[in-house]
């Protein structure tokens, strides 16, 4: 089962700074990835905080409590690092209220209606935290669970694979499913993340990670200036309860046709139904390419900084996410209120409700399968 997390029984413990070799021999050279003890939970799971770096200077901070990315620094056009998702300052603020900020999500990220769907005959309830609809897994997906975490350096740079079991009925799914997410800082300005998973019993699986960016730094502002390009000829529009209608709409003549760059705030006010449901852009875009082959899936450009990410993936779809939620309810980094569209996501994902749309590319995951998916965030400037 899963720990439960109360807050006012953590003991907290002194920042513990301890540094972890990447590799097995002592006669390799390779650079070290930082461990950082957090807090540990009464039965002394420990929540920690893990520094990757790569050979140019980037540095990815992440915790085992939700996979979540605390920071991600990135160089702006004149070599300056400036981190670019938003969050926290202290990971015990995580464990708090927050929009899924940096998150990995799961077991099926974005909605199923009315939190419900049939497998085989049998009729699954959900819990409904979203409306009469479940989001993101539910009130205790697996941006709220305490992964395992194993520092590894591979080829390609410092990584953090973090493994959990999600026991059959959590959150009404069924199922032991065992879910391996790894996170590799490459050598060439990527964030990589690999989701794998495997079943005992059929279930719908749907990984993504809950970042939100904005390229000019974290609490610079809103993300509306910035220059979003989608390689996607369709969308999928939604009802009011932002659930997917089954159609696979064309986005030509529609706010959603980004596939020149525009900028996000260029069309976010049209008086468009879509837009309307969504308080702006919170829409699954139906990539162009193979499903499980890797392609582009965005390119987004910030005109300040000069900064550049481009999202690749294996995923058919991306959840096109602009913060439409943010209030200023929300003080993050540096003491920062979060305004409405200060950060935007790009969830990579298979499209929302796929285990009630049978004309959606598949979700369920079959026992002596493996779910595999891979998407990679890469910056530059220019
Ligand atoms: C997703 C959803 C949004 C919102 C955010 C979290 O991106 O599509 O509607 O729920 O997560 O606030």
């Amino acid at each position: 089962m899963r720990q439960s997390l109360s807050l006012g029984a953590l003991v907290f413990l002194l920042p513990l700074a301890t540094v972890l070799s990447g590799c097995s021999s002592g006669t390799q050279t390779s650079p070290m990835i930082q461990k950082e003890s957090v807090t540990q939970l009464p039965d002394g799971t420990p929540i920690d905080l893990y520094t990757l770096r790569n050979t140019n200077g980037m540095e990815a901070r992440i915790t085992n409590y939700g996979g979540i990315v605390v920071s991600l620094t990135a160089p702006d056009r004149n070599g300056a690092y400036e981190d670019v998702v938003l969050g926290f300052d202290d990971v015990e603020q995580y464990m708090g209220p927050h929009p899924y900020f940096g998150a990995i999500v799961g077991r099926y990220g974005n909605r199923i209606a009315n939190g419900r769907f049939t497998l085989n005959g049998e009729t699954y309830a959900l819990a409904q935290n979203n409306g009469e609809n479940a989001l993101h897994g539910g009130r205790n997906g697996f941006d709220k669970a305490v992964w395992q975490a194993e520092p590894v350096t591979t080829d390609e740079g410092q990584a953090l694979r973090l493994t959990y079991l999600s026991p059959d009925g959590e959150e009404g799914y069924p199922g032991n499913l065992s879910v391996a997410v790894t996170y590799t800082l490459t050598d060439d300005d990527a964030l990589r993340i690999d989701y794998e998973a495997t079943t005992d019993k059929a279930t719908p699986v749907n990984l993504t990670n809950h970042s939100y960016f904005n390229l000019a730094g974290q609490g610079a502002g809103t993300i509306l200036d910035h220059q979003i390009q989608i390689n996607a000829d369709r969308f999928t529009p939604v009802d009011g309860g932002l659930i997917p209608t089954g159609e696979l709409r064309p986005v030509s003549d529609t706010p959603f046709d980004f596939r020149q760059p525009a900028a996000i705030g260029l069309r976010i006010e049209d008086s468009d139904e879509q837009i309307a449901f969504g308080g702006g852009y919170d829409h699954n875009f139906v990539l162009n390419g193979e499903a499980g082959e890797m392609k582009l899936a965005a390119r987004v450009y910030e005109p300040t900084s000069g900064r550049v990410m481009e999202v690749h993936t294996t995923e058919p779809g991306v959840q096109f996410y602009t913060g439409n939620f943010l209030n200023g309810d929300i003080t993050g980094k540096g003491g920062t209120a979060y305004g409405r569209r200060y950060g935007f996501c790009l969830e990579t994902q298979h499209f929302p409700d796929s285990p009630n749309k049978p004309d959606f590319p598949d979700t369920i995951l079959e026992p002596g399968e493996r779910y595999t998916s891979t998407t990679i965030y890469r910056f530059s400037a220019e």
